[in-house]
């Protein structure tokens, strides 16, 4: 049975250590899992990136920005996405589609129609089976990568570098989306404890899966 879960949130909301703890217990139940990121997972989307993600390149307009992290999605969902899936694997990926809509759409505000039909072409109509939403107030977020930054653990890339009101918007967005389609969200409050968190993203898998085979045997 293939499933395509993806991991949202704001930077340092954890969603690294989530998706590897999810990725055991799959494995643990049989799924041959996949996991991937965007901007990247090919060798395509990993140049893509570079260009994305350096602080010199001050000079990108937004748009230019979301046809790049748009290609790199196109490349990821071809290369990787649809042949593992079709082998009726599972993939989790951290960012999908939905970081365009919060950081593009809702951060720098872009045409929210413009980037729903773009989106569209990129991913072919691919749409995550659930969608994990981990949560986190903004200064505690930047807080977060801020000391991961300093302790060399982590990245520090030209959309931190964005004001406070920008990363309100994002969590706006984020939470827009997640209220518009309850089905496919889970909201998760990521001040919580790293098990707490894990256990509520197995619980809500459990539903999923579920579901899945209830239609499978319908
Ligand atoms: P991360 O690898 O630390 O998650 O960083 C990815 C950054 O790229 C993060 O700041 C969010 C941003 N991003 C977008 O702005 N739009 C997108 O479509 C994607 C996938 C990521």
């Amino acid at each position: 049975m293939s499933l395509f879960i993806t991991f949202e949130g704001p930077d340092g909301s954890g969603k690294t250590t989530q998706i590897s703890l999810l990725a055991e217990h799959l494995r643990a139940m049989g799924h041959d899992v996949l996991i991937t990121r965007e901007p990247g997972g090919t060798s395509i989307g990993d140049q893509i990136r570079t260009v994305l993600h350096d602080v010199k390149n001050v000079e990108m307009m937004g748009e230019t920005e979301f046809l790049l992290y748009s290609a790199s999605r196109a490349q990821l969902v071809r290369e990787v996405l649809q042949p593992h899936l079709a082998r009726g694997g599972t993939v989790l990926c951290d960012r999908f589609a939905d970081s365009s809509m919060a950081y593009q759409g809702y951060g720098r505000e872009l045409d929210l129609e413009a980037i729903r039909l773009i989106t569209q072409f990129a991913t072919g109509g691919l749409t995550p089976h659930l969608t994990i939403y981990l949560d986190l107030p903004v200064e505690v977020g930047i807080q977060r990568k801020q000391t991961a930054y300093v302790a060399q653990a982590g990245e520090w890339n030209r959309l931190d570098r964005q004001t406070l009101d920008f990363h309100r918007r994002v969590r706006q967005g984020y939470l827009k989306m997640a209220r518009a389609e309850p089905d496919r969200w889970l909201v998760i409050d990521a001040t919580q404890s790293i098990d707490d968190t894990q256990a509520a993203i197995r619980a809500r898998l459990k539903t999923l899966l579920s579901s899945v085979r209830k239609v499978r045997t319908a």
